[in-house]
């Protein structure tokens, strides 16, 4: 379970998050909506570490990460997958090592538990056959060292979530993962986002403005507003809501 409460972060003179609360429960699918600019990108960043609150404090299975010490994150982020906005592959690595790059930076050099792995995640995904299939050799040869270059834009996100999935994570955070697709593409990662959820039963948080996949994907919505949560609730209750902040971000995106 992650839990943050109170939530503050400036930026020099500019509030971004200014008292979040809000829970998220083990196995659930949450999305996390609000206009361009208002802290949802910031807000994940500090659940895994990468950002500092400047109050309040956030809880990862009952243990708060701010002011973690260097193990601690390196051990947070073994629990957390997290898949940026945009690709971020590495444009001059392969498709291998973009997807192991983390355990190969903590001195992983074990190239059997590295391939078995990239090619449990990449099968995950959808870009290898099972390991048992027949053609997966093959497969597996001509994938490993392509460049993200050569790839689609849909296959370079799938490679961003399987590098993601590396190592298990019991929550995986995607950030604006459809942005940029075609719509059939973006249904393709929606699909996958809610397979891979269930498959391994992970608890996902999804950073979007597609409100097509808040309805497909969604059990439980967040939006901010002005640094704080304006509302939270079931994809029918987003729906119902009369709050008019609410209600006019719905009509520009619906
Ligand atoms: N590292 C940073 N330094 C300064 N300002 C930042 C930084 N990261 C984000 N911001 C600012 O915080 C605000 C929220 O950003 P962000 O969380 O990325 O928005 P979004 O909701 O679109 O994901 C923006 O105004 C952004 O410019
Ligand atoms: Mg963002």
């Amino acid at each position: 379970m992650i839990k943050i409460h109170n939530l503050h972060k400036a930026f020099g003179q500019k509030q971004v998050l200014n008292g979040i609360d809000l829970t998220i429960s083990d196995g659930e699918t949450i999305c996390i909506i609000g206009k361009s600019g208002c802290g949802k990108s910031v807000l994940l960043k500090h659940v895994v570490g990468l950002l500092d609150g400047d109050q309040g404090h956030v809880e990862v299975d009952g243990k708060n990460v701010i002011h973690f010490t260097k193990e601690e994150l390196f051990s947070l982020r073994r629990r957390v997958g997290y898949v940026f906005q945009g690709a971020a592959l590495f444009d001059s690595l392969t498709v291998f090592e973009n997807v192991i790059i983390s355990q190969w930076e903590h001195g992983e050099r074990d190239t059997i538990a590295l391939t078995q792995e990239a090619q449990r995640v990449l099968s995950a995904v959808g870009l290898l056959p099972a390991s048992s299939a027949e053609g997966f050799a093959k497969e597996w040869a001509i994938l490993r060292d392509k460049k993200p270059s050569d790839l689609s834009g849909g296959m370079r996100k799938r490679v961003g979530v399987a590098r993601a999935l590396v190592g298990s994570p019991d929550y995986v955070f995607y950030d604006e993962p459809t942005t940029g697709l075609d719509p059939v593409t973006s249904e393709q990662i929606d699909n996958l986002i809610a397979e891979l959820s269930s498959t391994f039963n992970m608890t996902s948080v999804v950073i979007t403005h597609d409100m097509f996949s808040v309805f497909k994907i969604a059990n439980r919505v967040a939006m901010l507003d002005k640094g704080k949560v304006r509302f939270e609730g079931t994809v029918k209750e987003l729906l119902d809501c009369k709050d008019t902040v609410v209600v006019e971000f719905l009509e520009r995106y619906v």
